[in-house]
């Protein structure tokens, strides 16, 4: 009885409580800034100069791509112009005086010009973005224009924070995108465009652009971020400051350490590119998903509450080893809203992950989520690199230890690599019922259909008969 009237006056409280939900990345990362004074929602960022990197950081790595990130907060005032002269770092920037804001913090002027496609890829984007146009901050859309040269290629790349929207504004353009590895994974969609024609490219995938035509080509694009960022896997991935290991990275990509010092040394310009928004917040207290109904939404919709059990909440079996015996010598064992119903539209799942000796879970991202893992057995040598922006493409290395946790942001490029002669065991849990996974060799060099060896022959500054290759080892 006494127990009733708890559980009655406990249910009464909780159902008051009003939660906040997350703010959605604004950059590749915001690191809290414990010491600073000044209150916000969450806390105020670290400035990413400086480097939380190991002292031990070794040379050995493993590459990785994975770059996903959530879209951009809604706006809670007409506008809030960025502040770039503020020294407080926040998700995004402060907002200026509305007082002192004017119309040219909404302009910018010169995108009829074209940039110069001359390097070596013959394309050339021009973005207008909060840092370009400062009233863009919290209102979540940028500009780009992008020139390509004849035979110019915008080389493979995502980006982490938003969905492209794309037209022809002069000539023709070859166009594709490429799905995450979910069952019938790694699809390539392409289309050729002319003159007039949109397309979109979905938050997170990695996606390409290529001039087939004897004649300039321009196109206008639209994307869902003040600051999409953008990874071109070639350079995420070849061309980190640290390097990768070649060792990791010749695994990853099934060639010799000395092709993978050879691609190392040649290529740069790839590109990978892959994010997506964070899931959706749950409406009502659950909405398992009823995986029965033809209905399609986002995500999956509800099964009658009156038939919900607890069953539908609950997965066996995360004790069990995966299978390490593949060659990468990992198995990654996911328990998602398709293994676990109850998660739908709650945001999170888990994974366990088993590493033989020297085993690696390859470069990848996850377009719809951060990752946060701890080691339960063994050691695990973990990275993950940021995004192009100054300064870019950072590798972030760490050597963990049982008991260790380590993060890895929202659609970054990252990997683990069990450097040890044991096994080793990881739990971990990431921020999306569904997050995806695009691991870059296979999605670069393994879609269905392949990518043209001419479009990768480029991005990655290799002849065709090497692409050829690489495409053959998946
Ligand atoms: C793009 O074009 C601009 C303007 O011509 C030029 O300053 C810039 O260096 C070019 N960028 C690349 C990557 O070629
Ligand atoms: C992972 O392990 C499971 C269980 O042993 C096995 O069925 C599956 O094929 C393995 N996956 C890979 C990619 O090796």
């Amino acid at each position: 009885m006494a127990a009733k009237t708890l559980l009655l006056a406990l249910l009464a409280m909780a159902s008051s409580l009003a939660m906040a939900s997350d703010p959605s990345p604004l950059q590749d990362f915001c690191v809290a800034d414990k010491d600073s004074k000044v209150l916000v929602n969450g806390f105020v960022c670290k400035d990413p100069k400086v480097r939380w990197q190991p002292k031990s950081s070794s040379s050995l790595l493993a590459m990785a791509s994975s770059l996903a990130m959530a879209s951009d907060p809604s706006p809670l005032q007409d506008f809030c112009v960025a502040d770039k002269a503020s020294k407080v770092r926040v998700n995004g920037f402060v907002c200026k005086d509305p007082t002192v804001v004017k119309a040219e913090d909404f302009f910018s002027t010169g995108l009829d010009k074209a940039g110069d496609t001359g390097k070596k890829l013959g394309s050339n984007v021009t973005a207008v973005n909060v840092n370009k146009i400062v009233g863009l901050n919290t209102l979540g859309i940028s500009m780009v224009r992008i020139d390509y040269a004849p035979k110019g290629l915008n080389a493979p790349h995502t980006h982490p924070r938003a969905t492209e929207i794309l037209t022809v504004i002069e000539g023709q353009l070859f166009v594709g995108f490429v799905t995450s590895n979910s069952d019938n994974g790694n699809r390539l969609f392409t289309k050729m465009l002319k003159k007039g024609d949109v397309f979109v490219f979905p938050e997170g995938l990695i996606h390409f652009q290529f001039n087939p035509g004897h004649t300039n080509t321009v196109a206008i694009g639209a994307l869902s971020s003040q600051n999409p960022g953008t990874i071109t896997i070639a350079n995420a991935v070849f061309g980190s400051k640290p390097p990768i290991s070649d060792e990791v990275l010749a695994k990853a990509f099934q060639i010799t350490r000395m092709a993978a010092k050879t691609l190392l040394l040649a290529l740069l310009a790839v590109a990978s590119s892959l994010a997506m928004a964070s899931d959706p917040s749950p409406l009502q207290d659950f909405c398992v998903a009823d995986k029965a109904s033809k209905v399609l939404v986002n995500g999956f919709v509800c099964k009658d509450p009156k038939v919900v059990k607890a069953e539908d909440f609950f997965f066996r079996g995360l004790d069990k080893a995966g299978d390490t015996g593949k060659k990468l010598g990992s198995n990654v064992t996911a328990v998602n809203v398709n293994k676990l119903a109850g998660l739908n539209t709650l945001g999170i799942s888990m994974v366990r992950i088993d590493y033989a000796p020297r085993g690696l879970n390859p470069p990848h991202t996850h377009p719809r989520a951060t990752e946060i893992l701890t080691v339960i057995e063994g050691q695990l040598f973990v990275g993950f690199v940021t995004s192009n922006s100054d300064n870019g493409n950072r590798l972030f290395t760490k050597m963990l230890k049982k008991g260790d946790v380590f993060v890895f942001p929202q659609g970054l490029i990252h990997f683990q690599f069990n450097p040890g002669y044991t096994n080793t065991v990881a739990i971990g849990a990431l921020s999306s019922q569904n997050p995806g996974t695009i691991t870059v060799a296979d999605a670069v060099f393994g879609s269905k259909p392949p990518i043209s060896d001419e479009v990768l022959a480029k991005a990655f500054q290799v002849d065709k008969k090497t692409i050829d290759w690489l495409q053959a080892q998946f």
